[in-house]
């Protein structure tokens, strides 16, 4: 038995437990997101954590439990941690890469074909027993095939995005802080743009980047007017990278097509009155969501708490520096 204490804030799949067995493991187990509070507490006097997105964690929540030396987040996504503070006080933090990707572009893709064929209006309205027979102006939406798919933020899960739009003939036009390689353009059919170029050429704008304080509202109400009357916007990133309430206007007053959304700027929370569209399909943060996806998720997070304990370096570390 290793004395190193863990703290898992919330019950992950089993495969990562089973990987943790060894230690000394305490599991919030009420399957709900903790308060600042109860996390603190779950985690005063622990070796390690393996944290989800939910759990805000800066350096005063850092300060609180100065005997964690390792935060294995449990998605790609670090935006809950302050990575500076962490580096500041040698805690290593770890995230989960690579394993979600193509789980995520999948959820894109259902967002993307969900909202522009009106799949969950169509059946709402199916369910209700409305319809009567068949009808040529019912739930018309707009075509993806041949269509220009504009996407924000071409890392790995945005060319996953990319690759699988080549059954539909897609034409893709991208924008990132730097150009992929040539090679990568050419076989993506990718074509380097400006985001206003992207906005105003795209049928579907895709986001895929990161959020930082550069990406904050990346999308508001000047971009969402540059965007084609019959584009359709997916966010599979990360909430605050649109300006909400921007785009509840937007929908309401049909400046865009539609959007398709797993994410929300104040999750769990969706900005008043995105609910009663029928332009928008909401779902609750579930682009990782496949049984294996989130099983090897729970194995990488744990994993990397292994590596750290047995004097390795985590696999997934975010700043290697404290190492060093
Ligand atoms: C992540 O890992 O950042 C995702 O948002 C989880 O689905």
């Amino acid at each position: 038995m290793n004395s190193k204490k863990i703290f898992v804030t919330r019950r992950i799949p089993q495969p990562g437990l089973d990987l943790l067995k060894d230690f000394n493991v305490s599991i919030n187990l009420e399957d709900r997101v903790l308060s600042r509070d109860e996390l603190i507490a779950g985690a005063k006097g622990k070796d390690a954590v393996l944290c989800l997105l939910t759990d805000p964690i800066n350096g005063e929540v850092m300060d609180a439990v100065p005997s964690v030396r390792i935060f294995a987040n449990y998605a790609v996504g670090f935006d809950n941690i302050d990575l500076e503070a962490a580096t500041q006080r040698k805690i290593v933090v770890t995230n989960t890469p690579g394993v979600l990707t193509d789980t995520t572009a999948d959820t894109a893709w259902t967002l993307l074909m969900t909202a522009a064929r009106r799949v969950v209006e169509s059946d709402t309205f199916t369910r209700a027993g409305k319809f009567k027979g068949w009808g040529p102006m019912m739930f018309l939406g707009v075509d993806i095939h041949e269509k220009k798919l504009g996407i924000i933020g071409m890392g790995r899960i945005g060319q996953a995005v990319a690759w699988r739009s080549r059954g539909f003939n897609m034409r893709i036009i991208y924008t990132d802080r730097k150009r992929i390689a040539p090679e990568l353009e050419k076989m993506l059919r990718a074509t380097f743009v400006t985001l206003d170029e992207l906005l105003s050429e795209s049928d579907f704008v895709s986001l895929h980047v990161p959020l930082r304080r550069s990406t904050h509202h990346l999308i508001g109400k000047k971009q969402l007017e540059m965007m084609k009357k019959t584009a359709v916007l997916v966010n599979t990133s990360r909430g605050p990278v649109i300006d909400e309430k921007a785009l509840v206007e937007a929908l309401k007053n049909q400046v865009i097509f539609a959007a398709g959304l797993d994410v929300y700027e104040h999750e769990p929370l969706l900005a008043p009155g995105l609910a009663y569209l029928d332009n928008v399909v909401v779902v609750p943060h579930i682009g990782s969501a496949s049984i294996d996806t989130r099983s090897k998720m729970a194995t990488i997070a744990a994993s990397n708490i292994v590596a750290f304990f047995n004097g390795e370096k985590p696999p997934n570390i975010l700043n290697p520096d404290v190492l060093l």
